[in-house]
């Protein structure tokens, strides 16, 4: 491989919270190479906002992961611009919170599956499709985006945001079935801490979200091999499954 080649970041739900400030960070050194990926590039001022002279490079793209044409269609785009090269991280960041009050007794159907929709399937249907770009790249890493709400061991009498909740459980197990069905590949789950974007609110105790970020990055660089299949907090401290 080539040491002087950039590294390659593929970040869903660029445009706003988490997402937009991984590109914000990653895009601070010129030796990385960041795909945004939103639903509605012509909209995401503040994510076009982010290139400029002396930074990263910066490619948005739009990618909706409810969808698995658009899926495939993201893809394509990243393969065009890569070439022979691959993608060193993919960070499956974009999620929802459907039915912040819901508890078991007053769950939807509709929240149920907007959740497992987004935050599973997505997320699976992503590591799918874009496999063999990661198995392309220098670091072979994939991080999904999940929360201490989805570790059942650090479950809290809280009867909130259940169905997000579950859905990541959920992909807390798609983690560990990911890190068995790509050897070659370091597939984590983490934890980003409890952040001030439109999901974390604002003013409780949240941390600034630059705090989280700034600890996934750290965490994602550090990663070995052999954390594959590894709950991670933003801190590098081992979460509870
Ligand atoms: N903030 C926290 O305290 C916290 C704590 C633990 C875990 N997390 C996790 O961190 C991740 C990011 O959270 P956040 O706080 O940044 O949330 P946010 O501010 O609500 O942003 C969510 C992002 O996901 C995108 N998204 C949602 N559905 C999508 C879809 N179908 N296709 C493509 N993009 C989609 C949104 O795009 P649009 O703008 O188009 O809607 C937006 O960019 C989520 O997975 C969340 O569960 C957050």
């Amino acid at each position: 491989m080539d040491s002087l080649a950039p590294t390659v970041w593929f970040i869903t739900g660029a445009n706003r919270g988490i997402g937009l400030e991984l590109v914000n960070q990653l895009l601070q050194s010129p030796s990385n190479e960041v795909f945004g990926a939103c639903r509605n590039p012509v909209d995401a001022a503040s994510l076009h906002a982010l290139a400029g002279p002396g930074k990263g490079t910066l490619h948005i793209i739009a990618l909706d992961i409810n969808d698995s044409a658009s899926i495939e269609a993201a893809a394509a785009e990243a393969k065009a611009a890569l070439g022979e090269r691959g993608i060193d991280y993919l960070i499956n960041n974009a999620g929802i919170n459907p039915g912040w009050g819901d508890s078991p007794p007053v769950m939807t159907v509709d929240n149920m599956l907007a959740a497992f929709r987004t935050n599973v399937i997505g997320p699976a249907l992503m590591v799918q499709t874009f496999a063999p770009l990661v198995a392309r790249g220098g670091k072979k890493a994939i991080v999904n985006v999940s929360s201490t709400m989805g570790s059942i061991a650090s479950r809290k009498p809280q009867n909130q945001h259940s169905s997000y909740s579950i859905s990541k459980a959920a992909l807390n197990m798609l983690t560990g079935k990911l890190a068995d069905s790509y050897p070659d590949l370091t597939v984590i789950v983490m934890c980003p801490g409890w952040l001030e974007t439109d999901m974390g609110g604002a003013g409780a105790g949240q941390l600034p979200v630059s705090t989280g970020v700034g600890g996934i990055i750290k965490v994602a660089q550090g990663l070995k091999h052999e954390d594959s299949g590894s709950f991670i907090e933003y801190t590098g401290k081992r979460v509870p499954w």
